[in-house]
């Protein structure tokens, strides 16, 4: 089933949107703003992990589209736990489809999805600290709450950067989209 928001569907990921995948892996501006380090990535690993994705009750990857049908973006819910009903949840736009509204209605399409369908009971993240786009993203625009910091955490661009800890409960999401 996709999903669908009011700006954008997301979907599962098909062998045609191979090169966008793997242009937002490799790109360096991405590297900077995202937790994770990834080493350059050829087009055959790129088929590998693809072949390898099937989405499942415990990790699902999107992409996401405009209504358009322009793929913009992508987004995960991955390490979903069937006892305590949670998952991680990330996304990524590609330079030139961010700041047009494409990121919050993905979150909230996320977010109905997990609560309301999946039965999850609570979604969280981690941004770098200088992450001030995705912070405002899930805090001001989506409802989630910053529940920590932890320090010194993730070593990039030559120094230690603090980590935020941020997440959302069913209970909150609910008041949110009162
Ligand atoms: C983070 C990211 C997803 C945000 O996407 P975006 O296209 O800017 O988001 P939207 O246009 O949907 O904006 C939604 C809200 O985000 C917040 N926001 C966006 N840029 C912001 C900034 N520079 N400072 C503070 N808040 C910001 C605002 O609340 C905005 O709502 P508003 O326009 O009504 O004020 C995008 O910048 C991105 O893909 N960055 C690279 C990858 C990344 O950082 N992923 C997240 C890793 S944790």
């Amino acid at each position: 089933m996709n999903l669908l928001g009011n700006l954008v569907n997301l979907r599962a990921i098909e062998k045609k949107d191979a090169l966008f995948l793997l242009e937002l892996v490799n790109s360096p501006e991405m590297e900077y703003w995202v937790v994770g380090s990834s080493v350059p990535t050829s087009s055959i690993q790129q088929e590998k992990w693809m072949e390898n994705i099937a989405n499942s009750h415990t990790d699902i990857r999107l992409v996401v589209e405009n209504k358009e049908g322009t793929v913009v973006g992508f987004a995960n819910l991955v390490q979903i736990d069937p006892i305590n009903r949670t998952a991680v949840h990330g996304v990524k736009f590609a330079k030139e489809f961010r700041g047009c509204g494409y990121a919050k209605d993905t979150v909230m399409a996320i977010m109905r999805y997990a609560f309301d369908t999946l039965n999850l009971n609570r979604l969280e993240s981690t941004i770098l600290e200088y992450n001030d786009s995705s912070i405002g993203l899930y805090t001001k625009a989506c409802g989630w709450s910053i529940e920590g910091v932890k320090k010194s955490a993730v070593y990039k661009n030559g120094k230690y950067n603090n980590l935020v800890m941020i997440g959302i409960t069913k209970d909150d999401f609910k008041q949110f989209s009162l």
